[in-house]
């Protein structure tokens, strides 16, 4: 089962290079120990079984659990070392590459973060990238996109006029949850960030308020913006007392879906606080409907790509940086200076 991903660009293999040993290989970078630095290596390429295809990677997305996978705190545990593309054998390749896709401008998700010059994948997992969305945006949808429209949509039933609180407004993911709130749920947002500026961030791209939760009281702000009420609907990704905040946010009926412990604390829900006004608390595991149900795992996808191309929502790229720099981009994330998505570039 997947526990990390990747989001990539197709081409025709230009960044196959040759290893020290001669054999056909690329560049990846590698988690060889936990918690420890990633490595930058020339890695040969893996054989193609029956239905895969080898894509040349572009760009691929950095996702917060990436970051965790590499600690070892994710859900799901990797075979060390694992690398962004998947674990590297150094068999001759054996099965002929699918003609079908060749050329095509695709994304992918994969088992891992895709974070190498190449990548084997199902041809399952690829999706076409429409004429008008440029690679860089490309690379950012699925994951965020794809996580914010489950958690709107098919979990918490997001109605049109209703209030949705999101914490780490700012983030790449908090962002995806604003952009598709208000532009395809007609919806209003009250983002929580723990600085001004990411509430700035989250005031331009579409929420009607903020809240700098590193200095104000998210539940005393909620209910003053939403005249006592609360919030329809809270999308919680930090965990700890800011997930407790939130629940208490909520207004009748409201819903809260939890979609991550970034800040590392995993709250515990203190069941009176659901019965007293009705609540219901859910979650979401994006990569888990590619299992268990792969219709909607994959229309999320496909929606995010044809709102993109019909201009109806604006992936953020909030930083680009070099396959060398992967451990710089994992930092920036982790220290809480990234807003929007950070991207991981192979050129
Ligand atoms: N369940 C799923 O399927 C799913 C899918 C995608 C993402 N997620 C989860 O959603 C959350 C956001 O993921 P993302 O990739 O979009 O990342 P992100 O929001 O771009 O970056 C993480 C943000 O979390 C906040 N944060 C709070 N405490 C933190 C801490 N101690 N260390 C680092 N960050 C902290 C920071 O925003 P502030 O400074 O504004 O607090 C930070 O910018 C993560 O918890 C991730 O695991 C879950």
């Amino acid at each position: 089962m997947a526990a990390i991903f990747g989001n990539f660009l197709m081409d025709n293999m230009e960044a196959v290079t040759l290893t020290a040993s001669g054999a056909r290989g690329y560049r990846a970078a590698l988690c060889a120990e936990l918690a420890k630095p990633l490595l930058v290596r020339d890695v040969p390429s893996p054989p193609l079984q029956p239905h895969q295809v080898r894509v040349g990677v572009h760009y691929c997305g950095l996702n917060f659990a990436d970051i965790l996978a590499c600690q070892g705190l994710y859900q799901e545990k990797h075979t060390l070392p694992f690398t962004p593309a998947g674990r590297h054998d150094s068999s001759p390749d054996t099965h002929p590459t699918v003609v079908f896709w060749q050329g095509c401008r695709v994304i992918g998700v994969t088992g891992t973060t895709a974070m190498a010059e190449e990548c084997v994948i199902d041809q399952k997992m690829l999706w076409r990238i429409p004429e008008g969305v440029s690679d860089e945006d490309a690379a950012a949808l699925p994951v965020t996109y794809g996580t914010a429209t489950l958690v709107l949509d098919r979990r918490a039933r997001v109605q049109p006029g209703e209030t949705v609180l999101v914490t780490a407004g700012a983030g790449a993911t908090g962002l995806a949850v604003i952009d598709l709130a208000v532009n395809i749920f007609k919806a209003k947002v009250i983002a929580a960030a723990g600085s001004d500026a990411k509430c700035e961030l989250a005031l331009k791209s579409g929420a009607s308020h903020s809240v700098n939760y590193g200095r104000s009281s998210l539940r005393d702000e909620v209910k003053r913006l939403t005249d006592g009420r609360g919030a329809d609907v809270a999308v919680e990704a930090v965990g700890g007392d800011i997930f407790k905040a939130a629940l208490q946010s909520l207004a009748w009926e409201g819903r809260i879906v939890v979609m991550g412990f970034a800040g590392g604390k995993i709250p515990s829900i203190p069941a009176n606080l659901l019965l007293l006004k009705n609540v219901s608390a859910m979650g979401v595991y994006w990569s888990r409907y590619q299992k268990e149900n792969f219709p909607v795992f994959s229309s999320a996808i496909s929606s995010a790509l044809q709102y993109h191309q019909e201009g109806k929502i604006h992936p953020n790229i909030g930083a680009v940086f070099k396959l060398e720099e992967a451990n710089e981009a994992f930092n920036h994330v982790l220290q809480r200076k990234s807003t929007g998505k950070v991207i991981i570039s192979m050129k």
